[in-house]
Parts: structure tokens; sequence; C-alpha cells
């Protein structure tokens, strides 16, 4: 665990890179300019980032731990994220607040509530797959995005009608908007008229709390309120420990924060998914066939797989409140430490022959927490993490259930950056054919080549 001490600093050592260069390579080619800093310096390193300062980098196993086990009154988190969702969002709040706040959405999104909401995601999947042409090659990222948002917005908000419609309109262009205003400094959040970025956030912000308003009262009235299990109606009834709820307004933040956490990252696990798979054609036959016999722990490794080889988000980061140990290190007050989820996940020592897909290599046991950590880890944990596995589950048993996917010798997409996640940059292409019932389960080689 790391600690608070009174011990000298002491840094990771790191390379002399100019604070301006090093922060463009960051933003440019983060996945390329953390690896190969890392082949260098190993599982700690430090760098001088623009507005972090001087960082440490850790993707040891044993700093990761420590930093994940920290009390969360010695590291917090910076983030932008909380000036785009509110004040009540998840994202904003530290130390006590946050501790309660997380009480109470832990039991929603607990793994044994999630069984409740496959047979959701499951229509939700035939209802987007139901167009998807056969024989010819398209993006899945976009599709999946559909998914996961209607997913979200019928478990989470538990959203239908015309509620349901209006927010499938206002996400799409807000989100966006929204998560790019959060990475920009705080000068550029200013309203300068309606069709100013910020002053657009604001608009869709607007029209998002008067439709939240609508579904909270809808709720309050519903006769159903004690059987719903959608995540509203549960953040409505729980109670913090004084017995106060939490208010409206936090509830509206905190819906935005799920969706805004939830929707992207899942949907670009997904497309990846649906880019490895398409290369691997023994593993979509072993899936296919381990879906028809009705089993699932190949595809549960499957799943682990290609968040260790493709983590669609690169790292998670905390800042120092006080001077604090961790392993040989003593980090400043103030300073920000990164943990490398892609460095963690590509490590040799962690993972034997890291840069080869082999979902295998999960068989038969759990990932280890402190080397596979798509999900962060700590008190900060993703706390969707049971719902994001339950959907990626659900979503490929059923495309793999529906379609023969069409493989390819084409060289895997390159890694692009989407601000919060990272995606495949061709979009996950994919080709199918719909499967005929009783038909074997084979997959199919493109008797076109694909080019990358
Ligand atoms: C494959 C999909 C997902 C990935 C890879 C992912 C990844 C992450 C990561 C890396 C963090 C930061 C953890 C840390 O700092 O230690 C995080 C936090 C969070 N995630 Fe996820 N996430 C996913 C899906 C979801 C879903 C489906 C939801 C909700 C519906 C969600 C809600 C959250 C929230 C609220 C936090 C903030 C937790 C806190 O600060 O206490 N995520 N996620």
């Amino acid at each position: 665990m790391g600690e608070a001490t009174t011990d000298p600093v002491r840094m990771p050592p790191g390379p002399r890179i100019p604070k301006a260069v090093m922060g463009i390579g960051f933003l440019t080619a983060r996945h390329r300019a953390v690896a190969s800093i890392g082949r260098r310096y190993g599982g700690a390193f430090t760098v001088s980032l623009p507005i972090f300062g001087e960082t440490a980098v850790i993707s040891d196993p044993a700093l990761i731990k420590d930093l994940f086990t920290t009390s969360s009154d010695l590291v917090g988190r910076t983030s932008n994220l909380g000036a785009v969702l509110g004040p009540g969002s998840t994202f904003s709040l530290d130390g006590d607040e946050h501790r309660a706040r997380r009480k109470l959405l832990v039991p929603p999104f607990h793994g044994k509530r999630m069984i409740g909401y496959e047979a959701i995601v499951e229509e939700e999947v035939m209802r987007e797959i139901a167009s998807w042409p056969e024989g010819r090659e398209f993006e899945t990222l976009e599709p999946m995005m559909r998914i996961t948002l209607n997913a979200i917005l019928r478990t989470v908000f538990g959203a239908q009608g015309s509620a349901f419609d209006e927010l499938r309109e206002l996400f799409p262009p807000m989100i966006p908007l929204a998560s790019r205003m959060a990475v920009m400094p705080a000068v550029f959040r200013r309203d300068l008229g309606p069709w100013s970025p910020w002053g657009r956030v604001q608009r869709y912000r607007r029209r998002y709390n008067e439709i939240i308003a609508d579904l909270i009262a809808e709720a309050r009235d519903d006769p159903a309120f004690g059987e719903r299990n959608d995540v509203l109606a549960l953040m409505l009834a729980a109670r913090y420990e004084d017995g106060s709820p939490i208010s409206d307004d936090h509830i509206a933040d905190e819906l935005l924060t799920l969706l805004s956490a939830g929707h992207e990252t899942t949907a670009t696990t997904l497309a990846w998914a649906i880019e490895r798979l398409r290369r691997h054609p023994r593993l979509l036959t072993r899936l296919t066939a381990e879906v028809d016999a009705g089993g699932s722990q190949l595809l549960q490794a499957t799943i682990w797989e290609v968040q260790r080889i493709r983590p669609v988000v690169e790292a998670t980061i905390r800042v120092a409140r006080e001077r604090i140990r961790l392993g040989e290190w003593v980090i400043p007050q103030g300073h920000a430490v990164i943990a490398s989820i892609t460095m963690s996940h590509g490590a040799e020592q962690n993972f034997a022959d890291a840069g080869a897909f082999n979902p295998d290599r999960f068989l038969g046991g759990n990932p280890d927490t402190h080397t596979w950590i798509p999900y962060g880890g700590g008190i900060r944990r993703c706390i969707g993490a049971a719902f994001a596995n339950m959907e990626l589950n659900v979503t490929l048993r059923t495309l793999l259930r529906e379609f023969e996917f069409g493989t390819t010798y084409a060289a895997g997409e390159r890694i692009h950056s989407r601000g919060v996640a990272t995606a495949p940059a061709r979009g996950g292409r994919a080709v199918v054919y719909r499967r005929r019932v009783g038909s074997k389960s084979t997959t199919r080689r493109d008797s076109e080549r694909v080019t990358a």
C-alpha cells in the first residue's frame, strides 16, 4: 500500500525531453510514445508533461498494487470531466463524498443484478443487426455505439417511449462535443453565444436536464416503482447513511456520467473484438461451436484477451495529495502518477508472448488484478465493469449465433485515439453472412483480400 512519508523525493528516472515535445508525443501517438519510453526504462519512469508537470508513469505490478491500494485521502483524481458532467458526478467527488456515493452505486452495478439486463441487451443487438448487410464489408463501430447507447438508456436511465427517442437523438451530437471540451483547458469552457462550442454544450445540457426531470417525475409516479430495477429507480430509492436521498440534480449528473463512461468504452471494445476475431479463423470456429453448445468459457477468455491486447482506456491517473511512497519511489505532493494500462498489458514479464492474441492464456482462471487492469483499480475502479462484461458477452454471443464472419489476411487495424477511448482506425470492419438455423458452424474466408 502506498503511504505518506517525509523521506526525500525520489522520482523514477526518465528521458530528458522538453515538456512541449513530450506533450505533442503523448497527444498524437500516446501508446507508441509511452511504449517506446517504457521499453527503455521499464516499469517506472518520469516524464514532463504540459499541465501535469513531472509525472511518474508506472506499470510494474507491485507499484500498480501500491497505487491502487493507497487511501483516497492520499491520492485523488485530476479530471476536467467533472466540469462537463457537473458537481454531482462521481468524477467530481473525492474523499468521503466519493466513498458515500460509491456505496450507493455499487449495489445497482453488482454482478448478480446484470442477469436481469441480458434480455434487454440482446433485444438491442437484434434490433441493430436486422439491417446489417450480407457479404459486404462495413464498419461495426457506429452500430456498436447504437447498441451500447440504447442498452444504457433502457437499463440505466429506465427510458422508454418518447424520452428514449429524444435521448437517442440528443446524445450522439452532445457527447463527442462535451468530451472534446473536457480535454480542453478551462479557458475554452466559456459560453460565447449559442453557436460557440461551449454555448452548444450548454444548450444540449438544458434539454438533457428537462428530459431527466420528466423521467424522474414519471418514475416517482410509477405504481410499479418498487419492482423497477433500472439504475435511475435504484438511485431514487437509495439513501445515504444519514437517511438523505441523492438530489435530483446529482442524479442527472450521475446518469450522464454513467453514459459517458460506459457507452463509447464498451462500443470500442466490441469493435476491437470484431477486428481481432476476423483475423483468427480457428478461434472463430471454436467460439461458434462453444456458443452453439451453450458454453461461455472461451468467449469470456476472448473478451479478457481483447481487453488486454487492445485496452480502450490507455491509462488512469491519480494525484498525490501528500508526499507518498510507492515502492522505492517517493512522489512529491501535487504530482501526478499515471498507471499505464497499455504498458502493463504489453509487458512480457506480466504476459508471456505479450504481443500475441491468445485467449487460451486466460482459460481456467481469472486475470490477475494488478497486471490485467482495463478497468483501473482500487476505490476508483470502474463501477460499470460487471455491466460492461455482461454487455460484451451478450453482444458477442448473439453475433456468433446469428452470423458467420468473413475472415481476412489483412493487417490489423491501427490504434486510433478518439479522446476518451481508442478504437480500430477503420472502425472495426466486418463482413457477415447470416447463419441458417441448424447450419453447421463454420467460418468463411473472404474470397477477396481486404487491404489494411
Ligand atoms: C469496456 C468498457 C469499460 C472500460 C474499459 C472502462 C474503463 C474504466 C476505467 C479505466 C476507469 C478508471 C478507473 C480508475 O481510475 O482506477 C473507469 C471508471 C469509471 N467507469 Fe468505466 N469502463 C467501461 C465501462 C463502463 C460502464 C458500462 C459504466 C457504467 C454504466 C462505467 C462507469 C464508470 C464510472 C462511473 C467510473 C468512475 C469511477 C470512480 O471514479 O469511482 N464504465 N472505467
